[in-house]
């Protein structure tokens, strides 16, 4: 019985990859490659001295996507493969409606054909738009400010559907809040191509050189220092909520929706400052303008995942920015 990752080559897909290589779980990889790099499979096999079957694959191309479910005993699938950028959703919605809609539906289909019953979902906390308050639980209202945010709801939507429809199904769907540090070898971490758009990458590389100096998107929002707050988690611990959530789904739960965060809110001048401690480098900013579409705070109860899964991160902002830091250090062009 094997578990497939689709975009299992990705930033959070390899950790889980590791995690799951770790207890001796079979896995599956399947990635095109859009928005990562073929090294990392031999990264995974280096950390875990464990091999795994991997397509080469574009979940839109279902007839070659069937093959992987011909040639295999596959038990349970964990999607995160998608495009995830903000900004360049707002830009090119087609791309991202069409690639993260259709690739899901093209799984869904699969999966039902195949008679596959436990499907994991990455999700976001983007759903929740901006809050009324927080910690957010997963109660909240949800909306969606752009189209990124928009496919998680829609895929979000279809997983409640199809739940419905047929009681048979296990569903986790996973609210991850802000995914930062990298696999404590310093071989497998957050990889983006051209300029980042997230804070701690960007943050990693103005320490290693790579960029000048950081812009913090505005002082004036209601929050302690003024800068915007967020519920940062460790990715291998985010990694863990996975193996979790495949534990709950072989209990035949039916349809659970849990966030995924360590219910605590840092700013940006705090992760600035808890960076520098790390890698002992200076960290430059100014202040400028907000971004648009930026929230002021946003963190998670995480008391679901808590008591239901028992999962709990462990990791803290110290450990966050010291492994995000050895992956930057190590890999200071990342895979390139
Ligand atoms: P990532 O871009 O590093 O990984 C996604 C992987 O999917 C990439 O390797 C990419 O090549 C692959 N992929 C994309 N489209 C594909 C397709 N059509 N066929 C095959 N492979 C395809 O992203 P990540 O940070 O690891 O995120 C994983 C998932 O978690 C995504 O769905 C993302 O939206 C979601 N998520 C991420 C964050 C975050 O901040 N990283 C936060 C919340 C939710
Ligand atoms: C972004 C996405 C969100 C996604 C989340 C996790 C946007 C608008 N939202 O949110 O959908 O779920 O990532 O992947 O892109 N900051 C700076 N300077 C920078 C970068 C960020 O000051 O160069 C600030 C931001 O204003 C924010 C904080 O740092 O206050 C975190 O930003 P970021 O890492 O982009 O995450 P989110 O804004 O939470």
């Amino acid at each position: 019985m094997s578990i497939l990752l689709t975009g299992g080559a990705g930033y959070i897909g390899s950790h889980t990859a590791v995690e799951l290589l770790q207890l001796n779980k079979d896995v599956i990889i399947l990635d095109n490659f859009s928005n990562s790099s073929p090294l990392v499979l031999d990264r995974i096999k280096e950390i875990t001295g464990k091999s795994f079957k991997f397509y080469e694959l574009d979940l839109l191309d279902k007839k070659n996507l069937e093959k992987v479910f011909i040639d295999n005993n596959v038990d349970s699938i964990i999607h995160f493969a998608g495009y995830k950028a903000v900004g360049e959703s707002v830009d090119k919605p087609l791309d991202y409606y069409t690639n993260n809609i259709i690739s899901t539906l093209n799984l869904l289909e699969l999966m039902k054909k195949y008679n596959i019953k436990n499907f994991v979902f990455s999700s976001s906390a983007t759903v929740y738009g901006n809050p009324d308050k927080c910690p957010i639980n997963e109660n909240s209202p949800l909306r969606a400010t752009n189209p990124y945010g928009q496919t998680k709801l829609m895929i979000e939507n279809i997983l409640k559907d199809i739940s419905k429809s047929d009681a048979s199904l296990n569903i986790a769907i996973l609210r991850y809040f802000n995914p930062v540090g990298a696999h404590k070898s310093g071989l497998i971490g957050e990889d983006p191509n051209g300029i980042p758009n997230n804070l701690l990458p960007y943050i990693s590389q103005v320490a290693v050189g790579n960029l000048d100096k950081l812009k913090v998107f505005g002082d004036d929002y209601n929050t302690h220092d003024g800068t915007g707050v967020r519920d940062y988690i460790h990715v291998v611990d985010l990694a863990k909520g996975h193996i979790k959530s495949l534990d709950k789904l072989n209990t035949k739960c039916g349809l659970v929706i849990y966030n995924l965060g360590t219910g605590n809110g840092y700013s940006v001048l705090e992760m600035v400052d808890a960076f520098r401690e790390a890698s002992k480098r200076e960290i430059s900013y100014e202040i400028v303008k907000r971004r648009q579409g930026d929230i002021a705070i946003c963190y998670a109860d995480c008391t679901k995942a808590n008591r239901e899964l028992d999962w709990q991160a462990e990791y803290g902002i110290k450990d966050m920015c010291i492994d995000s830091w050895n992956w930057q250090v190590n890999n200071p062009k990342g895979y390139k």
